[in-house]
């Protein structure tokens, strides 16, 4: 496909999450990598020798480059706001890797300055965006099934024992499960369900004291029109979810059943919390290949939909339909790149005004939640949504 008019965009921090969309941000037509704002030389480098453009020590200096159209932010959760309104305040527009902020006042000033700017926000990736997702919410919207009673949605992974900077173990800096990775579960299963979220129940686990931050929860979800959810996360997890996915991992690459505890080994080998955050660093861009494109859908472990008359089961191919008399599948269409509908989107917003439903208010409400599975597990009761 041709796009006559990419966006020129701007990248703020260029490590693992940057990394992680790099092969949509290679392959995908409707964007077009101008600038990067990044600490590390070597990262800056490696982009001016990939992309051209320029590269910035100061993600303010990169929003007035008069190249950008929008901006990237991949920082670290704790910089969102800033790089945030430093990109609205330039004038650009914003898509912010999840999650939007860590604390709700951030979250709600990033909207306002992007609303005062009257420049686009949208909050993702986030797997609401996976191809599966996305085509559920098409069927769903089609009124065939009727409505959506329950969503049942798991994930089992081996997330708190993958290398770490240190706030990433601290739930107060925005460490642990919840802010990482329960907003993308919320932010599919919002995207599913189709009204707002009314009232959240939830406990979390803390079981491990040398990581000493939420690496697990469940959560029930009531939602405006009746329905509910049922979100479970392990990122303490021995067994792999990704097994009940045909063994395609979250990325959407086949994954290898053999390399199983490669995480926790090489964890074992480290001896301090600087060494964690330089084996993470080490998996930065300008140091090792970003992954190679992949062949099947990114999920976030396996999600069952409830309606009234099938439940539709996400896989990284496509949609298995159990209805009332017959079963189907309905295979995602293929896409140059998993993560090629953010950009997408990111391009309907900004060039033809059709914002995604991940725009705006959307972050915010979704890290809401997060802080309602939170205020739950420590109060033990409901929380309401207001
Ligand atoms: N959507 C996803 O699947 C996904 C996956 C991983 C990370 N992320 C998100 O990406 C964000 C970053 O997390 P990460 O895991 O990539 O962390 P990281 O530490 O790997 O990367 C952060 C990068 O930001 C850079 N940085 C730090 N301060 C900066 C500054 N002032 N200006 C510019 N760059 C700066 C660092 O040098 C580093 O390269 C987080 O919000 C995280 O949630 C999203």
């Amino acid at each position: 496909m041709s796009i006559c008019d990419p966006i020129g965009l701007g990248v703020a921090g260029l490590g693992r999450g940057f990394m992680l969309t790099l092969p949509s941000l290679r392959h995908d037509p409707h964007v077009r990598l101008v600038a990067c704002a990044a600490p590390r030389q070597a990262s800056r480098d490696a982009f001016c020798a990939e992309f051209g453009g320029t590269a910035y020590a100061d993600v303010a200096q990169m929003c007035a480059d008069p190249q950008l159209e929008a901006v990237y932010i991949a920082t670290p959760h704790q910089m969102h706001r800033a790089h945030a309104e430093a990109a609205a305040a330039a004038g650009k527009h914003i898509l912010v890797d999840k999650p939007l902020a860590i604390s709700q006042a951030d979250a709600d000033a990033i909207v306002h300055a992007a609303n005062q700017a009257g420049v686009h926000l949208i909050t993702g990736p986030s797997h609401s965006f996976d191809q599966p997702v996305e085509a559920a919410r098409r069927l769903l919207d089609s009124g065939q099934f009727g409505q959506v009673r329950m969503i049942h949605a798991t994930n089992y992974t081996d997330f708190l024992y993958r290398p770490r900077r240190p706030e990433e173990l601290d739930t107060n800096q925005g460490g642990g499960v919840i802010f990482s990775q329960a907003i993308h579960q919320i932010d599919v299963v919002r995207a599913l369900m189709g009204q707002p979220a009314l009232r959240v129940a939830a406990m979390t686990g803390a079981w491990d004291r040398t990581r000493p931050t939420e690496g697990a929860y469940s959560c029930l979800i009531s939602f405006a029109g009746g329905g509910f959810a049922s979100l479970t996360y392990s990122g303490y997890a021995h067994y792999d979810s990704d097994a009940a996915q045909g063994w395609v991992g979250e990325l959407g690459h086949p994954k290898d059943p053999q390399a199983y505890g490669k995480a926790r080994r090489a964890l074992a080998a480290v001896t301090s919390p600087a060494e964690e955050a330089a084996l993470k660093g080490a998996r930065t861009y300008g140091a090792v290949e970003a992954p190679a494109p992949a062949p099947y859908a990114e999920h976030f472990g396996p999600v069952i939909i409830s309606c009234d008359r099938a439940d539709l089961r996400l896989t990284p191919e496509g949609i298995e339909i159990w209805g009332d008399t017959q079963r189907s599948f309905q295979p995602t269409p293929p896409d140059p790149t998993p993560r090629s509908p953010v950009l997408r989107a990111l391009y309907a917003a900004v060039r033809q005004g059709q914002a995604p439903l991940q725009a705006g208010q959307w972050g915010a409400d979704s890290l809401k939640l997060c802080h309602a599975i939170l205020k739950s597990a420590q109060t033990g009761g409901f929380v309401e949504l207001s």
